[in-house]
């Protein structure tokens, strides 16, 4: 059973399955409405129960559209509206429920530790749908996003990453070492990437750039890409957070410090990292970005259902 947990823990091969699955099932969707069914139907009868323990716009509804799209149905949890939520039921029960009624499992969550006790009891597929240390479907939909712009291999690219070292960035990581492509780090000391990524990267033979002075970071960049300096239930001071990133704001001018064609990505949702005209501004991409977590996520699910050709 092929679960979609870290994207550190999945084989570069497997990625890039996935990733051209989903740029053939794109260009064959062309003509095709919203909620109309892939050729074949790949996932008639199947349904995929998604569980929420924290606000999602794009995964949520991507992935809504991604089990349609192949012929099968979702069902969409919020945690608190279940036994499990309310403290009344073991994630094992749990587990074994979900694991009775559906055919495949994602889940939102800020516990890296309860991803692993349902992959551990359950006997469907699991989908890591964000947990504190990692965004895989984000960050592999991000590459296809990279890729179909820039219309060469993520090796050949200076990827570059100015925020908070949070989820989205460990993922980006992971897809550094698994893809082999250059990225550099900018962020205040205080926020660099803990010690446990920093030696996975090196055990890995891999090395990324980290830098405290953001013009240097930006430097020779082909993609730009951020995030929230506050994350969903980030615990921290906001205000003396945001002050200490004040210095790392994307603005017109900071982009033209990288490559003249320099592209900007940002998950979404966004702060006040990124200017307004940066953001809704020719160099950025973001619409095409979450919008291309549709088809990911369908070759996702593929690669999970183990129906990935
Ligand atoms: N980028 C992303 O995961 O968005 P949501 O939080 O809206 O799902
Ligand atoms: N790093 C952000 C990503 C949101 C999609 C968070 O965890 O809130």
């Amino acid at each position: 059973m092929k679960h979609f947990i870290h994207l550190k823990d999945i084989s570069t091969k497997d990625l890039r399955k996935i990733i051209s699955d989903a740029k053939k099932r794109k260009s064959l969707r062309k003509k095709l409405s919203t909620l109309e069914v892939d050729k074949g139907s790949p996932l008639k009868g199947k349904m995929l129960i998604q569980m929420f323990e924290k606000a999602s716009s794009r995964t949520r509804i991507s992935f809504y559209l991604a089990i349609k799209q192949l012929g099968g149905g979702t069902l969409t949890l919020r945690s608190n509206e279940l036994h499990f939520g309310q403290g009344g039921e073991s994630i094992a029960d749990t587990a074994k429920i979900l694991s009775t009624y559906g055919d495949g499992f994602m889940l939102r969550t800020d516990s890296d530790k309860k991803i692993e006790n349902f992959r551990d009891h359950s006997t469907i597929p699991i989908i890591n749908g964000l947990s504190p240390s990692s965004h895989p479907t984000q960050v592999l939909s991000d590459v296809f996003t990279v890729e179909e712009i820039k219309k060469k291999p993520i090796s050949k690219l200076n990827i570059c990453w100015i925020g908070d070292s949070n989820n989205v960035l460990d993922s980006l990581i992971a897809a550094s070492v698994k893809f082999s492509f250059k990225l550099s780090i900018g962020c205040p000391k205080k926020f660099e990437p803990g010690k446990k990524v920093r030696d996975w990267v090196k055990h890995n033979n891999r090395k990324i750039f980290i830098y405290n002075d953001v013009k240097k970071a930006v430097r020779g960049a082909d993609v730009i890409f951020s995030d929230k300096v506050i994350s969903l239930n980030d615990k921290v001071n906001k205000k003396k957070k945001i002050e200490q990133f004040k210095r790392f704001k994307i603005d017109k001018k900071l982009m033209n410090s990288a490559k003249k064609d320099c592209i900007f990505l940002h998950c979404l949702p966004r702060g006040d990292e990124v200017s307004d005209e940066v953001f809704l501004g020719k160099k950025s991409h973001v619409w095409q970005q979450a919008l291309n977590r549709v088809h990911i996520q369908k070759s996702i699910l593929l690669y999970c259902f183990g129906k990935l050709r």
